[in-house]
């Protein structure tokens, strides 16, 4: 009997023993890097001449690993793989389906430690940051994997004399899954467990800049048992191989998540029917955010400054919920910026294999955009921490606060994806709301308040997919807080909640008249 679904709990780092568990992982995961992963195609191993490379981003002399990368003809090639595979995929069961997400959780909560080092290494998160993407993963798997069994019961209808009526959800068929890479683990491993568990067949084409962890991934799927096809696995420039996986005709769905251009491109070409192709394609594209954290004036001010400084600079504040906008009641403005300040001078910059924690951003493209639009900040608002780069070998930057900024400014509106916070002053708490609401996107938000009739306001008023009361605007929880947004961040689609499979799938009704 299958247990009700729990969240894998977080490891405790300052408990001595695994704290030497996660240096002995460290250690482990060391001596492997640098190997050469191959591009995986119907069951087979394809080596490339053309290798992409994968840094540590906090060591840019640390080499973690070599991709293959796929050209045209291999990515055509792994649709057909997908378009074969399906035939009979789709009749594996859905427990069987379901099946193999439970034996993937298992191994990974197995080597728990060495996947957290693999992140540490390839994407400079610290410990903390590192366990939970992997926690996520394993929930992903375990909660897709109960939810196919669910949607795989006899789902309700209404009863009528002389007929037997059945619903099921079938799957689509070949989806091409598209991750970032700031949680190359659990997002990576959740859309594409989604759409196997869900009876589809998956080319997955991860992030550049976080190929091996994704390739660790499909080599556990391999060592449980999934047949050869299921998953195929295509690391390649977005640019070369994005565009014609997008456009084949075989490809059903689409599953994204990442930027907001890339998002809109792959849907304005997703609208275009090409020659071949028998259905409208299906995305779901889970894209950027302008989060922030409204405060009033009857808040606790100090778990409010706290909560703005974790949902800031967490990972360096390159996640889709991050709270780069603080938007704080005019009556209490100088305290809590005060307090933000105290906060952020408190983090300490420097390399994610020492756990600090703040460790660097992921790559030369992302620190030159943040430090650009660090000089921007400098037109828009008051500097009152960080504003500069932070020293180690690998691209650190200091975590920065701008204060004074305008609702309208460049630092309130676009997304930066780094460690800069902007403050804003708002006269009332309407004007607070307002000024949260007003971005394009809608991802997620936080009011730390003890009014209840404020946090009713927010409820009715805030728009944004995640919305949370006196905590933090990150850390959303698989089953708990379905993760999703509204506007520019997306289509809505909640992962970790009980309408996403829905997504990979088509509702089929079969009646029989007795
Ligand atoms: P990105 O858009 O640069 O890349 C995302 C993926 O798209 C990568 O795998 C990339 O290789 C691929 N890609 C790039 N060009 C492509 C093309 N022309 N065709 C097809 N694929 C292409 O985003 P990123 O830098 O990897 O991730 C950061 C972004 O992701 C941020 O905007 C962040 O807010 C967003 N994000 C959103 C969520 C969410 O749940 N809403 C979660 C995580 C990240
Ligand atoms: N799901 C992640 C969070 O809530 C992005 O922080």
């Amino acid at each position: 009997m299958l247990i009700e679904f729990r969240n894998e709990p977080f490891t405790d780092f300052s408990a001595e023993a695994n704290k030497q568990a996660m240096v002995d992982a460290l250690r482990l995961v060391e001596a492997e890097l640098g190997r050469t992963y191959p591009l995986v195609i119907n069951g087979e191993k394809i080596q490339t001449t053309k290798l992409g490379r994968s840094i540590n981003p906090g060591n840019k002399e640390q080499l973690v690993g070599q991709m293959s990368q796929a050209d045209k003809e291999q990515a055509l090639a792994a649709i057909a793989a997908a378009d074969t595979a399906f035939a009979d995929w789709k009749l594996v069961s859905p427990e069987e389906r379901a099946g193999y997400l439970f034996k993937a959780a298992a191994e990974i909560r197995r080597r728990k430690f060495e996947f957290s080092a693999w992140l540490v290494y390839e994407v400079g998160k610290n410990w903390g940051e590192a366990d939970a993407d992997v926690a996520e993963a394993i929930d992903f798997l375990e909660f897709y994997g109960r939810e196919m069994l669910r949607l795989a019961a006899p789902q309700p209808l209404t009863p009528y004399p002389g007929e037997h009526n059945q619903l099921t959800y079938i799957p689509l068929g070949v989806g091409v899954v598209i991750p970032p890479w700031n949680f190359p683990f659990a997002i990576m491993a959740g859309m594409t467990s989604a759409a196997i568990v869900s009876g589809n067949t998956v080319v997955l084409k991860p992030a550049s800049t976080s190929p091996v962890i994704a390739a660790k991934f499909v080599q556990l799927m391999e060592e449980i048992g999934l047949p050869a096809g299921v998953l195929n696995f295509v690391p390649g420039s977005g640019s070369e191989i994005g565009d014609l996986m997008v456009d084949h005709p075989r490809t059903r769905f689409i599953s994204f998540t990442g930027s907001r251009d890339v998002g809109l491109r792959i849907n304005e070409r997703m609208a275009k029917t090409n020659e071949g192709q028998i259905w409208m394609k299906r995305l779901i594209a889970e894209m950027g955010g302008k989060d922030g954290i409204v405060v009033d004036q009857s808040a606790n001010l100090d778990d409010a400054a706290t909560a703005i400084v974790q949902s800031a600079f967490g990972f360096q504040g390159q996640k889709c919920s991050a709270g780069s906008r603080a938007i704080i009641h005019q009556d209490v403005y100088d305290e809590v910026l005060d307090l933000i300040i105290q906060k952020t001078n408190q983090l300490k910059v420097g390399p994610a294999v020492t756990n600090a924690p703040i460790g660097p951003v992921i790559d030369q493209q992302a620190y030159e955009k943040i430090l650009d639009y660090i000089e921007i900040g400098r037109g828009e608002g008051r500097l009152v921490v960080g504003g500069s780069i932070a020293e180690g070998d690998g691209y650190y930057i200091q975590p920065t606060v701008f204060a004074d900024v305008a609702p309208e400014a460049r630092m309130m509106q676009e997304e930066i994806f780094g460690p800069v916070l902007a403050v804003c002053k708002a006269a009332s708490y309407k004007e607070a709301i307002d000024i949260f609401n007003h971005t394009e996107y809608g991802l997620t938000g936080a009011v730390f308040s003890s009014n209840r009739e404020h946090l009713e306001y927010a409820r009715d008023h805030m728009h944004c997919g995640n919305l949370y009361f006196n905590r933090k605007c990150t850390g959303a929880l698989v089953g708990v807080h379905p993760f999703g947004g509204f506007n520019m961040s997306g289509t809505d689609s909640k992962a970790g909640g009980r309408d996403y499979l829905l997504l990979f799938t088509q509702a089929k009704l079969v009646s029989e008249k007795w």
